[in-house]
């Protein structure tokens, strides 16, 4: 992996439980930030809501990204959805939208998905550890049979192998301003950036949050990142959840 200058440490190793961890290792012993650190495989790798996220050796883009604590943290995991978007977008030519709040969709189906989780430096300083996985060149028969349908890669969508490491590369130059942004707080131009991308807002959703469930129309995101739902009771932010359906 080629140094990136606003990453002054960076690794990619074998074999990690997750790279979630190895980040957190690494900020625990006091390691400076911004930090990345990618592996082939993880042996548990894990997605949002504690679900298990799984990819065989080698065809996975997966890495965490640990930096300071943001003002606003939920337009790091927003934002870098943007930054995946447009990356995948050049290199494929493929259009590619973002699902609230941390999937990448390619064909409508999931190409990748982001985690978003708190560490604490040992000054006690507050850090961020983004955590992206990327189906890079998995096949279908790669992908878990309860995720078959919903899942792609980029090597499925179009046919050849792609580089980790090229993916990866360009993704960083293209979080650069958006880590510059989410810095500032500065929320607006994020939210636009979203709103272009979306695939949720301005359709029929049904959200899921704990045993809660909700169905409506998504009509916009609000300030703070929550997804405004129109329902038959009323609009409302909801400030997380998990989009079910998009019919
Ligand atoms: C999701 O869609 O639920 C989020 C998936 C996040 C997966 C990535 S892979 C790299 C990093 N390490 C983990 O254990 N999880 C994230």
């Amino acid at each position: 992996m080629r140094p990136q200058g606003w990453i002054p440490a960076s690794c990619w190793l074998g074999v990690v439980s997750s790279t979630q961890e190895a980040a957190r290792g690494w900020v625990a012993a006091g390691g400076q930030v911004p930090a990345l650190i990618a592996a082939d495989w993880q042996s548990q790798g894990r997605g949002r809501w504690g679900r298990p996220w799984v990819a065989p050796a080698g065809k996975a883009l997966l890495f965490t990204l640990a930096t300071e604590w943001p003002p606003w943290p939920v337009w790091w995991l927003l934002g870098s959805a943007v930054a995946w978007a447009e990356t995948l977008e050049a290199a494929t030519g493929l259009p590619v939208r973002v699902k609230w709040p941390n999937d990448l969709l390619l064909e409508g189906r999931k190409v990748g998905g982001g985690l978003l989780e708190e560490a604490k430096a040992p000054s006690g300083q507050r850090i961020a550890l983004l955590g992206w996985g990327i189906n890079v060149n998995l096949r279908r028969e790669d992908f878990p049979a309860e995720w078959r349908s919903q899942a792609t890669s980029l090597q499925e969508a179009t046919g050849r192998p792609w580089s980790r490491e090229a993916l990866l590369e360009d993704f960083l130059g293209r979080l650069y301003p958006i880590f510059l942004k989410v810095q500032r707080g500065e929320r607006e131009s994020l939210r636009r950036a979203w709103l272009e991308r979306s695939e949720t807002v301005g359709r029929w959703v049904r959200v899921r949050l704990g045993s809660q469930e909700w169905e409506g129309e998504a009509v916009d995101l609000s300030p703070e990142g929550a997804l405004i739902l129109a329902t038959s009771q009323g609009a409302f932010p909801l400030p997380a959840g998990e989009v079910l359906s998009l019919p």
